[in-house]
């Protein structure tokens, strides 16, 4: 495996030593590289350091040009322009040679980053007992990404499914078949697929709320009952073992739906953390960092006040004795650190979680959980909106179940698919479904990572499966043309010619191509796959504007048909390694 360092960091590299060499005396400066329209790169670092260092820096401009290698191999034209910016144009020998540098590794030349380390993903964590939404998409979708983006970069990743398997709830669920010993039983039938068991559990929870609501000595039943559990009461602990087991045969059909794996050993819900919970409070409670408040043990903060101007309190323990949400995450966050030895903990959950976030990271700090070495950090995402701007609902007023969108994207896609088949594609029919899927999966994968997760987005059917625009299919396509094109012309691996002159057109999506590694790490820094997203709708533009302008088997000469099936050969692969970081699959043929 060979890092291939890209053209963007080596014209750095080279302003960097020439700054140095014409400022002797001041410190190191970033010339502050971009890619331009002008020509391939602007450096704007220039305006900034003659400021500083009293000097015109239109000279200064022009000096560090004269600092330059004269007969440098990659910076073939540099011009002065404007105030004292730098427009610099690399050769295309420099760009080609790149290219196949990156084409002979198999991580296509991407570095591993220097500082890496572990990480926690805290992701996908839906509740027992209870339908998949749309939320839990998002958190699933984004962490998956991030998880995938992260590991390609060198980082250990430790994925934990925190599902919500704990609290007063099962009480009244367990209570109820306890007294209703046959609701979760399929009539005997010894495998149940996801559906059934949703549906087995979703009667319960029903039921069982019912009662609870209108029973009052039902309710008194269930409240001992969560007691009973907690002590660790054997048939209490069976009964809600059956809960989480028929929950998690429908969350695997979901995932499984979402081309998505999720491992048992991965799953460490809320209950996985019960022993840690006595011993979470008595440490916070010795401490001073949580105080006794009419009851409650309590965390307060100067910054956080309710609307009455009170402090808004995180409760560790309520007042009954129940240990609530927040001493689960900070038991996990204890495991986490210090046994799992995480550098990093990510948790992808809703915004609206962000101030139950904030409470438990502070209170971690404070009672030395989390140190200076260690960074919590809540990759929060906005909310799913329907197509009218409000939050996604039936028409009914109900959440919309998850596997439903998920169904309906694939039939649309399949659609798209059927229709786009001709003989040429020659997809049969079992192959119609197999694209159909990963496309209409893709597509809704692709939604939700293209805008910046903070922000809401509309779910959208059908700008989701458009084949124009930025969306997955448009990419999928891409890739699919690309590998049609390489099977014509057989199987040996396209050399690259770097003594060819390139169009306009070939050297965007080199240069392009050639950016990959950058914006890897660039979103797993930042935690932003929008960011490798919209790397990928760029690659697949540019490529099907090079594809239009640049007859590829039908070039002028052999080396330049060779040279621009070497191009396709790296963007299909590009794609195919960007689009799969993002958890999206690139079919062979559409
Ligand atoms: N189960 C929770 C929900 O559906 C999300 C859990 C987030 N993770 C955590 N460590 N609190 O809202």
């Amino acid at each position: 495996m060979a890092s291939v360092p890209s053209l963007a960091s080596t014209v750095n590299q080279r302003l960097a030593d020439a700054l140095s060499a014409a400022l002797p005396d001041a410190a190191p400066a970033d010339p502050l590289l971009r890619r331009s329209d002008r020509a391939d790169f602007q450096a704007n670092g220039i305006l900034a350091l003659a400021k500083k260092a009293k000097a015109n820096p239109r000279e200064l401009a022009g000096t560090v040009v004269g600092k330059l290698p004269a007969d440098d191999a990659v910076l073939k034209d540099i011009e002065v322009s404007g105030p004292g910016f730098l427009n610099i144009t690399v050769s295309d020998r420099a760009i080609v040679e790149t290219l196949a540098a990156r084409a002979a590794d198999a991580r296509l030349g991407v570095p591993y980053a220097e500082n890496a380390g572990t990480t926690v993903v805290d992701y996908a964590q839906p509740n027992v007992a209870k339908e998949m939404h749309v939320g839990h998409l998002r958190s699933a979708v984004i962490g998956a990404a991030m998880v995938e983006i992260l590991e390609f970069t060198g980082e250990k990743v430790i994925r934990r499914h925190h599902i919500g398997d704990w609290g007063t709830q099962f009480g009244m669920l367990i209570q109820y078949l306890v007294e209703h010993p046959n609701e979760l039983d399929h009539g005997g039938a010894d495998r149940v697929d996801g559906e059934e068991a949703m549906s087995a559990l979703n009667r319960v929870y029903k039921a069982s709320r019912v009662l609870f609501d209108s029973d009052e000595e039902f309710k008194a039943r269930a409240r001992d009952r969560v007691v009973q559990l907690q002590a660790g009461d054997p048939e209490s602990r069976a009964l809600w073992q059956r809960f989480v087991d028929e929950s998690k045969i429908y969350f695997y059909s979901v995932f499984d739906k979402l081309d998505m794996e999720i491992t048992d050993a991965d799953v460490v819900g809320e209950s996985g953390y019960n022993d840690m919970l006595e011993e979470t409070c008595r440490i916070l409670e010795d401490s001073g960092v949580a105080v006794r408040s009419e009851g409650a043990l309590c965390v307060f903060f100067d910054d956080v006040k309710g609307p009455d101007g009170n402090p808004t309190p995180l409760i560790v323990k309520k007042s009954n004795g129940g240990y609530g949400y927040a001493a689960t995450d900070l038991s996990a966050i204890r495991n986490r650190v210090g046994d799992l030895k995480a550098g990093t903990l990510l948790y992808v959950v809703d915004v609206r979680q962000s101030l139950h976030f904030r409470m438990v990271f502070e209170t971690a700090r404070r009672a030395g959980w989390l140190t200076d070495d260690v960074t919590a950090h809540q990759l929060g995402f906005g909310t799913v909106l329907g197509k009218d701007g409000k939050p996604f609902k039936t028409r009914e007023g109900e959440t919309v179940r998850l596997v439903d969108l998920l169904d309906e994207a694939i039939e649309r896609a399949t659609a798209v698919v059927r229709e786009k088949n001709n003989e040429k594609v020659g997809l049969s029919e079992d192959e119609i479904v197999e694209n159909g899927a990963q496309i209409g999966i893709g597509a809704v994968k692709y939604a939700d990572l293209s805008t910046s997760a903070a922000r809401d987005y509309k779910f959208d059917l059908d700008q989701m499966v458009s084949l124009n625009g930025d969306t997955s299919v448009y990419s999928q396509y891409a890739y699919a043309r690309i590998r049609s094109i390489l099977r014509l012309r057989g199987d040996a691996t396209p050399v690259a010619h770097p003594e060819l002159e390139l169009t306009a057109q070939e050297r965007a999506l080199g240069l392009h191509l050639d950016q990959f590694g950058e914006t890897v790490a660039e979103a797993a820094a930042a935690y932003e796959p929008h960011k490798l997203a919209a790397y990928v709708y760029q690659l697949s533009s540019l490529f099907t504007s090079f594809y239009a302008e640049c007859p590829v088997l039908k070039a002028d000469t052999p080396a330049q048909v060779e040279n621009r099936l070497f191009l396709c050969e790296l963007t299909a692969r590009t794609l195919h390694r960007g689009l799969s970081l993002l958890g999206i699959r690139t079919p062979e043929r559409l």
